[in-house]
């Protein structure tokens, strides 16, 4: 008999509240954790299951400055947005709370104050980065350069995203200022430590030798890397005015650094939510501790994290940290500030009522051990191949069969012979199998098993024909289709943790409650005679039109994205005032419009310059119809000298500007001005 914990603490990292989250987010982190939960719930285990919004560090001043906010009003928005998208995919977190809440300043700043009187820190003047422009320190991501390790141009000072390095700004090569763009000086500050490398040989033991087996290869890996370069203190305090101060006289203007205050959020957010049980969940033996986590956060929470506890000392440590690799999209790197996304709270004004579409597409191609890549075309193949050819199907064929043939009502097993047993044989072993994958956090393989359980019913189905049986044999159909609705029960509950919604689907149609795990597989989970609702469709089919729009969108943020960074053209030599002077610009309304025959590009426009009508022809008939046209006001060059064009007359020129793809804009007055102002 398995022996399990007495109760778990399940953590998904804190996204901090700075943009929406994506498919790369839900994929990453938030799916498998509200997987391996809801099991862990239906396997009767006692688990909470904690997040919440981090809302302090550089990540979110930035992007308050881009949007020309204030940092709390960026963090109100994203959290209640991030928040309400997990909450239509179904994560279901037990708390979802925020850095920025009382209860976090004081759980924080108590740990700091633990750690600060028990000696932990140390405590250094040392030489930082500074703007002299803006007048300010540059913590982190204020400050970019090249990575030492990989050569990446645009590394942060806490960490490259393109090889995962964890950085400090003084490693940088070349740094710049985020601020002004401007070479920083070091100026000196004085901050507080966490001295890692005293932690080293503990860290070996613990981690090297103790978490060798059940530890994913690319965690243990990357920790083993990181002891192995050496470890060094690391500042746990920035100069900055946004996040929790440092609670010690004479350091104002200083806060906690926000991996420091980060992943205490998830100890003030179990307190904040189970005041009397909080502690249970953190520093009792017999809780299982484990954090769901992308790559790109792995030192903080196998190392970082970690140290801070041991050094506090009354805390639990995590016994498992299964952190995925990072899900592409269309084979790029999934990027918030390039808008290459799918985001959440968008697929689902898309796609409303399909968030278990996406829950399946991402766990059947989740980057559980390499990066993977998410393609709409995968994902409408697994959604009309698997989901509604394999387990709709399925279900849909057992249900309306027992409606066509015995009016809904579950008809008696007579007797069972071989592939019956066999059917039922194999059912009653898929929750125990399932459940060990879960519990080893194998999430794809384990939804890879139910899906084996729908094609076990389809097989039997293709096996037993009740749809021919029916003609020559009603008992021995009742038999088949009595065994075919056992396969059917014994999906919702296994189906659950991963498809929420549709399970729940699946047993209302079934007129049943969804039953523990324990429960699941049994060959008597419908009895004879029990009723069952009408059939009703699990999933439909996703059409090309739909994934098409889907791609477009991502072409156009392409383009959108190849527009903004295309180089601007060389300014060009320097004019006159009187050479500028000698063009006569003037604001005239087009009047009429028309194609020239047997030209693709020319327009022959008629143009009230206030003085008179003038024709101008234009080389525009590939950008504007000319019924758009019409009516439009424009800028005009008056005395540009006339020339002919296919036999007409050419009075002048209209002004254009060309954006980098060649698509053109009229230039045009801000409000109504009258026709012949002149453009000075
Ligand atoms: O990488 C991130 O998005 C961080 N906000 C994760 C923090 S996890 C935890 F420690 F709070
Ligand atoms: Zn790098």
């Amino acid at each position: 008999m398995a022996v399990f914990p007495q109760r778990y603490t399940v953590t998904a990292a804190l996204p901090y509240a700075n943009g929406p989250v994506h498919i790369g987010h839900l994929a990453g982190v938030y799916l498998p954790a509200d997987i391996y939960v809801r099991y862990l719930r239906s396997a009767g285990r006692d688990v909470k299951f904690i997040c919440g919004s981090d809302e302090h560090g550089v990540p979110i001043t930035i992007r308050a400055q881009k949007e020309g906010v204030t940092p709390q009003q960026v963090v109100d928005k994203y959290h209640a947005l991030i928040r309400d998208s997990f909450s239509d995919f179904n994560v279901s977190f037990d708390v979802y709370s925020r850095t920025s809440s009382p209860t976090h300043a004081e759980v924080s700043s108590n740990f700091f104050l633990r750690l600060y009187r028990d000696d932990k820190f140390i405590e250094q003047t040392t030489q930082q980065y500074f703007d002299e422009q803006a007048q300010q320190f540059l913590a982190d991501r204020y400050i970019v350069g090249t990575c030492p390790n990989c050569g990446n141009e645009n590394a942060y000072g806490d960490q490259c995203e393109r090889c995962g390095t964890s950085l400090s700004p003084t490693e940088l090569i070349n740094p710049r200022s985020m601020l002004s763009g401007a070479q920083p000086v070091l100026r000196d500050t004085r901050h507080w430590f966490l001295p890692l490398d005293e932690y080293e040989p503990w860290l070996r033991e613990w981690i090297i030798e103790g978490h060798k087996h059940d530890w994913k290869n690319n965690v243990y890996g990357q920790c083993k890397s990181w002891i192995d370069q050496g470890l060094h203190p690391r500042a746990v305090t920035r100069d900055l005015d946004w996040g929790v101060p440092v609670p010690l006289p004479g350091a104002e203007g200083k806060v906690l650094y926000v991996w420091f205050d980060a992943p205490i959020g998830y100890i003030s957010a179990t307190k904040e939510a189970f005041p009397d049980e909080w502690e249970l969940y953190w520093k009792d033996a017999g809780t299982k501790l484990v954090h769901f986590i992308g790559k790109d956060n792995i030192v903080f929470h196998c190392i970082i994290f970690p140290v801070m506890l041991k050094a506090h000392g009354e805390y639990i440590l995590p016994n498992n940290v299964p952190a995925n690799e990072f899900l592409n999209l269309e084979g790029d790197k999934i990027s918030t500030s390039r808008n290459w996304a799918v985001w959440l709270h968008e697929y689902l004004q898309d796609f409303p009522g399909q968030a278990d579409v996406l829950r399946y597409v991402l766990c059947a191609n989740a980057p559980e051990t390499k990066d993977n890549d998410f393609t709409w075309k995968d994902f409408q193949a697994r959604n009309n191949n698997e989901l509604v050819a394999t387990l709709g199907n399925f279900v849909n064929r057992a249900v309306v069969l027992t409606h066509k043939f015995f009016g809904g009502a579950v008809p008696a097993a007579g007797e069972l012979l071989a592939i019956d047993r066999e059917a039922l044989d194999q059912l009653a072993a898929f929750p125990a199998k399932i459940g060990e994958l879960i519990d080893n956090y194998r999430f794809r393989d384990a939804l890879a098993e139910v899906m084996n359980l729908a094609r076990l019913g389809n097989k039997y189905l293709a096996d037993t024909q009740p749809w021919h049986l029916i003609k020559t044999d009603a008992a021995r159909t009742g038999t088949v289709l009595h065994v075919a609705l056992q396969i059917a029960a014994g999906l919702a509950p296994l189906l659950a943790p991963f498809l929420p919604d549709s399970a729940q689907k699946l047993a209302t149609m079934l007129a049943t409650d969804l039953v523990a795990w324990a429960a699941a597989g049994r060959p008597d989970a419908l009895g004879a005679g029990h009723q069952l609702r009408e059939p009703a469709l699990l999933f439909a089919k996703i059409e090309d039109a739909t994934v098409e729009a889907q791609v477009q969108k991502l072409l156009d943020t392409k383009n959108a994205n190849l527009l903004a960074n295309a180089p601007v053209a060389e300014a060009k030599p320097a004019v006159s005032f009187d050479d500028f002077q000698k063009m006569d610009l003037r604001v005239g309304t087009i009047v009429a419009a028309e194609k020239i025959a047997k030209t693709k590009k020319l327009l022959k426009l008629t143009v009230d310059v206030g003085l008179e009508q003038r024709t101008i022809v234009s080389g525009i008939a590939e950008h504007f119809t000319p019924e758009e046209l019409v009516g439009q006001q424009v800028q005009v060059l008056l005395n540009l000298l006339p020339r002919e064009l296919k036999g007409i007359q050419s009075q002048g020129m209209l002004l254009m500007a060309e954006n980098a793809d060649g698509s053109l804009a009229l230039m045009q007055p801000g409000k109504a001005v009258r026709n012949g102002s002149p453009i000075n």
